[in-house]
C-alpha cells in the first residue's frame, strides 16, 4: 500500500478542502482520494473542526497545512512544530517574511521529515499588486536557497509559472492554486512547468466531486 503521509506525484492534483465542517470534509476526501495525490486544508477547515482532522485525512491522503505561515523564526517554530506533531507532510509558509524565518521552518519541517512549500506570488487578481515579477523571483531564488522542497505559483498566470520555473529549475516542484474557479487551466498550468495543480471549490463544491476531480485528471493525463 502507498504511503499516505509521502507526497507523490501521480496524477498531478491537490485538492484545497476549504470546506468547515468535518462531515463533509471526510466524505469529500473519501470520494476522490485515490484521484488526488494530497490534500491541502487551511484556515477554514481547521479552524472549523480543529487540528485533529489532519489525522483523519491522513487516512486518505497526506495532507498539506496551507498556514501561510509568516512570523519570526521563533513562532514560525512554533507553528511549523504544531503542523507536522499534527501528522501534515508539508507546510506552506510565506517568503517575504525573509531569510532567517524561511530557514527556520525549513528546519523545523526537516527534523519532521516534512516538506516546506513556499509562496512566490498569489493567485488572485491583487496577487501581483506587492508580489512584482522581480520580488517573486527573488522569493523563489530565496527558496532554492534555504531548501524548500517547492513553491507556489499563480495558475492564474502560467507565464508567471513558467518564470518561476526557469528560476528555480529542476530542484523544486510547483503546486498550483487557481484552476477551476479562479478561472485557471489545468493543463495550461503543468504544461507550464507546475507539478501539481491545486482545485478546490470546482470540486469540492460540485454535485459530483468525483466527476469534477476525474475530469481534472483526464484532462492532465491528456498532455503526456
Ligand atoms: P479554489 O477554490 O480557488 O481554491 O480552487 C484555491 C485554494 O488555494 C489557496 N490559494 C493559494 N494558496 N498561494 C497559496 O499558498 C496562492 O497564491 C493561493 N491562491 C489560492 C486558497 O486559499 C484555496 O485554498
Amino acid at each position: 500500500m502507498a504511503d499516505k503521509n509521502k507526497l507523490q506525484r501521480k496524477t498531478g492534483i491537490i485538492l484545497a478542502l476549504d470546506v468547515t465542517d468535518e462531515a463533509s470534509a471526510l466524505e469529500i476526501t473519501a470520494a476522490v482520494a485515490d484521484l488526488v495525490d494530497a490534500v491541502k486544508i487551511g484556515y477554514p477547515l481547521v479552524l472549523g473542526t480543529g487540528l485533529s482532522i489532519v489525522s483523519k485525512l491522513s487516512k486518505y491522503a497526506p495532507v498539506i497545512a496551507d498556514f501561510k505561515v509568516a512570523d519570526i523564526p521563533n513562532t514560525d517554530h512554533l507553528i511549523c512544530e504544531h503542523v507536522f506533531k499534527a501528522g501534515c507532510a508539508a507546510v506552506i509558509v510565506q517568503g517575504f517574511t525573509g531569510p532567517d524565518s524561511l530557514s527556520e521552518c525549513v528546519k523545523t519541517a526537516t527534523a519532521f521529515d516534512g516538506k516546506v512549500f513556499v509562496v512566490s506570488e498569489m493567485s488572485h487578481p491583487g496577487g501581483s499588486y506587492f508580489f512584482t515579477d522581480e520580488i517573486s523571483k527573488e522569493i523563489a531564488g530565496l527558496s532554492r536557497k534555504y531548501g524548500a522542497f517547492g513553491i507556489v505559483a499563480p495558475a492564474t498566470r502560467p507565464e508567471r509559472v513558467k518564470e518561476l520555473r526557469a528560476v528555480i529549475g529542476d530542484d523544486l516542484k510547483i503546486i498550483s492554486p487557481g484552476v477551476g474557479a479562479q478561472g485557471g487551466s489545468a493543463a495550461d498550468t503543468i504544461k507550464a512547468g507546475a507539478d501539481w495543480v491545486i482545485v478546490g471549490r470546482s470540486i469540492y463544491n460540485a454535485e459530483n466531486p468525483r466527476d469534477e476531480a476525474m475530469k481534472v485528471k483526464v484532462e492532465i493525463e491528456k498532455l503526456i
